[in-house]
């Protein structure tokens, strides 16, 4: 026999047992942005190269070392999406969503980074990202930040600390730069290769260093916070005083700069001690300069995503109550015409009430087919054999419960379940 070939490393399945988990999560979060009026964006998977250099940074890990990217057979360099921000303003721009109007997008799907993977960390992984463009003020980043909360309370998270910061303008981000850079050039022999190597090319990204001995440096250097002009300390304050009022607790980070290049004054993340180094679960931010610099007219714009592996995880280990979605009856069938009159029935079984019904296809004995009745979770197995088409009537078993097998007259069955599926 031939080794089967196995998947890529940090790609995963997602298998139909896990399933529980991603349609209460997905149902939830979608419903929740239908309430805030979000409207659904898909995008490509693959895009130009270009794209993504010129907007996540040059100077990134994501850019520098994570992507995706190949020759295509025309010789045009693509990427696999890194992340969704990029993809959906290019859309935007070109689809002319966001001439002249305000919009409230979301999308989901799969994102690729070649990172080094591990709990939390893989190299496919899925977001579910919201973008919102033309308004400028800090309301729309408080609406971003509640929504966020309404979908954690609506998850049954409650664990999730919420970290804010304002990196203001890139004017403000260039005057702090030179006394960021003037502190860590005499700390230099203290940096580690990345940092040093970021010095010149993209000193803010060494505030984001995870590296433990480069954390004692961090914490004693200039703040961004400390250099802001008065409209991006009013847009935070704007923020913070809005967050107050709604009742939502926050965490002032100077540190966090995030990973990519494009955000403008607000950022956050919501993050967990419970899921190790991998405790982000949701990461946004503005991104005022985005849609100009990809050849759009200036309009300002902020978003966040969420990252669907790490919030299953928490939904597992919290034990969180999720609806089944096994099936409520399973119709077991032998003989002909059982065969034929069952799959009858369960047709109009499903036009009444709308479940979930599983229906014994491929045959086998009766013992095995409630062996399987009994594997799918089912609450009731209908019996039904060549006998019972004759005689009219169907069995009725209780799987879940202490009671008799019974036999029911078909022509009473839609009556007889709709009594024993409401109690
Ligand atoms: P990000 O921080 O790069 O931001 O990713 C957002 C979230 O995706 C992270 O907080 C994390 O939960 C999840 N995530 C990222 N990388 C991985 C990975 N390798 N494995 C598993 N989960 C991961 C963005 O992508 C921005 N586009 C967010 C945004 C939207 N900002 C404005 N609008």
């Amino acid at each position: 026999m031939q080794k089967h070939v196995q998947a890529i490393r940090g790609m995963h399945d997602i298998l139909p047992q896990q399933n529980r988990y991603w349609q209460f999560l997905e149902d939830k979060v979608t419903s929740v942005l239908r309430s805030y009026s979000y409207e659904r964006i898909r995008m490509p998977i693959v895009e130009k190269t270009e794209l993504f250099v010129r907007t996540i940074g040059e100077v990134t890990d994501i850019v520098e070392k994570e992507m995706y990217t190949f020759e295509d057979r025309n010789g045009d360099s693509l990427t696999l999406r890194p992340e969704g921000t990029a993809s959906c303003v290019r859309a935007c721009i070109e689809n002319g969503l966001i001439h002249n109007q305000v919009r409230r997008l979301w999308y989901s799907g799969p994102m690729f980074r070649h990172e080094r993977p591990q709990k939390g960390r893989y190299r496919q992984f899925n977001q579910i990202g919201v973008e919102t463009f033309g308004m400028d003020g800090p309301d729309i980043d408080a609406e971003l930040i509640l929504m966020s909360a309404r979908i954690w309370r609506e998850l049954g998270l409650n664990d999730l600390t919420l970290l804010i910061n304002s990196l203001g303008t890139s004017e403000e981000r260039a005057k702090y730069r030179t006394h960021l850079v003037r502190y860590m050039s005499d700390h230099v022999n203290d940096l580690d290769d990345d940092s040093k190597k970021r010095l010149s090319s993209n000193p803010l990204r060494i505030l984001d260093s995870k590296n433990p001995q480069m954390q004692d440096i961090i914490e004693r250097a200039p703040r961004l916070m400390d250099h802001l002009g008065s409209d991006s300390l009013e847009h935070f304050n704007g923020l913070k005083s809005i967050l107050d009022e709604a009742n939502i607790q926050y965490k002032v980070e100077p540190r966090l700069v995030r990973g990519l290049d494009y955000y403008d004054k607000t950022v956050f993340e919501w993050v967990t001690e419970s899921l190790g180094a991998q405790g982000t679960v949701c990461a946004g931010g503005r991104y005022d300069q985005l849609v100009e610099q990809l050849g759009g007219r200036p309009t300002t714009a902020a978003g966040f995503a969420l990252g669907l592996e790490r919030l299953i995880t928490l939904l597992e280990d919290n034990n969180v109550e999720v609806p089944s979605v096994d099936p409520v009856i399973y119709l077991a069938m032998l003989g002909e015409s059982a065969v034929n009159r069952g799959l009858l029935i369960s047709e109009t079984l499903r036009n009444r009430f709308s479940i979930n019904i599983r229906v014994n296809c491929g045959g086998g004995s009766f013992k095995s087919q409630l062996k399987r009745a009994d594997k799918s979770g089912a609450r009731l197995a209908l019996v039904l054999g060549d006998d019972e088409v004759a005689n009219g009537n169907i069995g009725v078993k209780f799987l879940r419960e202490d009671k008799p097998q019974q036999s029911v007259e078909l022509s009473r069955l839609e009556d007889y379940l709709m009594d024993q599926l409401s109690s």
